[in-house]
């Protein structure tokens, strides 16, 4: 089998994530603040929080917390600073997991003012700056690397603009953590969300969301937390965001998944993937009814969307997974507004992404099959 579907979920994990997922789950459960019966519980958490700051920017890592993935960082997110949906400015290369919590949020109301994306999936940050400057926003919501062109958006730049307005600057780095440079802090990021199954190589079922200290946020989940268990109202001064019983194995291996990357190198990651995409790309042109999307890109995360004139996206997906063993991805890919701005209409697009783990080979072979379907 040829995998060539790691923007919806990496596959295959290192070693060192397999060999921790045993690990985690043979070994006594841990708690954080709990009665555990591994008093190392806390350090687990802490450990895989250091490993985010470093691999994200961010400093103040005891403010990140985990969820179940980007989805309910963004739900924590965007619900708990409860602002009105028609105060938040987002763009349309979003994923339905930011669209979704704003248009159906209870208490959000309203809808949210969407930038538009040139043909490639880049949104410019001038379109930021003249909404801002002409009404009464609260915040804006970015997806970094757009999870259907592979555009990267330029983060620091909108960060500028942002705080120029008073904006709350929201990340969605689901696509580019792990296979690309984050720099939050030093982007002026207020509010990040990540997910731990994708280029960050951990298991499904794992995340985050990070919140700047002074950004008040009501948390999305109410219950234990192991921590002044007589007090029921919430204090605003405490950030009890962790309610519940956390998937400690999860987190366990997620950490390990972080170290793999750090000690393979971002830079790496980066240079490998960026070789696959450009093989991709120059052959996908040499192939007879081809169009890609995001053509013109400068630089783009490890994914290439593309239409063939011969069948529509779902039939050649169907055809390469079940005649030639090779998994991609066709359809929306949740990002419902962005095929508008990029042409590639209500069928969407194949879209073919990579990991450190595939080589060249998996790129002729994907060829291959398209010319022989040709
Ligand atoms: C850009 C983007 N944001 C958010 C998500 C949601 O991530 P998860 O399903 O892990 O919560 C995805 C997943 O495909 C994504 O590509």
């Amino acid at each position: 089998m040829v995998y060539l579907n790691n923007a919806a979920t990496s596959y295959p994990k290192p070693d060192a994530v397999i060999n921790a997922w045993q690990k985690a789950i043979r070994e006594l459960p841990s708690g954080q603040f709990r009665s555990s019966a591994d008093a190392d519980g806390a350090d687990i958490l802490s450990c895989c929080r250091k490993r985010l700051g470093r691999l994200l920017g961010i400093a103040d890592t005891d403010r990140i917390y985990f969820t179940s993935g980007s989805t309910e960082g963004l739900n924590a997110i965007i619900a708990g600073l409860g602002i009105e949906a028609s105060r938040i400015i987002t763009t349309a290369t979003e994923h339905n997991s930011v669209l979704r919590p704003l248009y159906n949020l209870p208490g959000i109301g309203g809808s949210p003012v969407l930038l538009p994306c040139d043909e490639n999936g880049t949104v410019s940050p001038e379109s930021l700056e003249e909404k801002a400057k002409n009404g009464d926003f609260a915040a804006f919501i970015l997806n970094h690397c757009s999870n259907v062109t592979g555009a990267i958006q330029d983060a620091g730049a909108f960060g500028e603009i942002a705080k120029r307005y008073g904006l709350i600057y929201i990340l969605d780095v689901s696509q580019s953590a792990g296979c690309m440079e984050i720099k939050a802090d030093e982007w002026g990021v207020d509010a990040l969300a990540f997910t731990g199954h994708k280029s960050l190589m951990g298991p499904q079922g794992t995340g985050g969301y990070y919140v700047r200290d002074g950004i008040k946020i009501r948390p999305l989940k109410y219950g234990g937390t192991g921590f002044d268990s007589s007090r029921l109202l919430y204090d605003e001064d405490t950030y009890e965001y962790e309610a519940g019983t956390l998937n400690y194995p999860g987190t366990e291996v997620l950490s390990e998944a972080l170290r793999w990357v750090s000690d393979t190198g971002v830079d790496s990651i980066r240079e490998k993937e960026r070789q696959l995409t450009d093989c991709l790309i120059s052959e996908l042109e040499k192939t007879d009814g081809i169009r890609i999307f995001g053509k013109y890109l400068k630089d783009r995360g490890p994914l290439v969307s593309f239409t063939s004139g011969i069948l529509p996206p779902s039939d050649i997906a169907y055809i390469l997974q079940n005649s030639f063993g090779i998994v991609t991805r066709a359809g929306l890919h949740c990002a419902p507004l962005i095929h508008e701005h990029i042409g590639s209409g209500n069928k969407g697009t194949l879209r073919v992404s990579f990991s450190y783990f595939n080589e060249k080979e998996d790129v002729d072979a994907l060829i291959a099959a398209l010319r022989e379907m040709a």
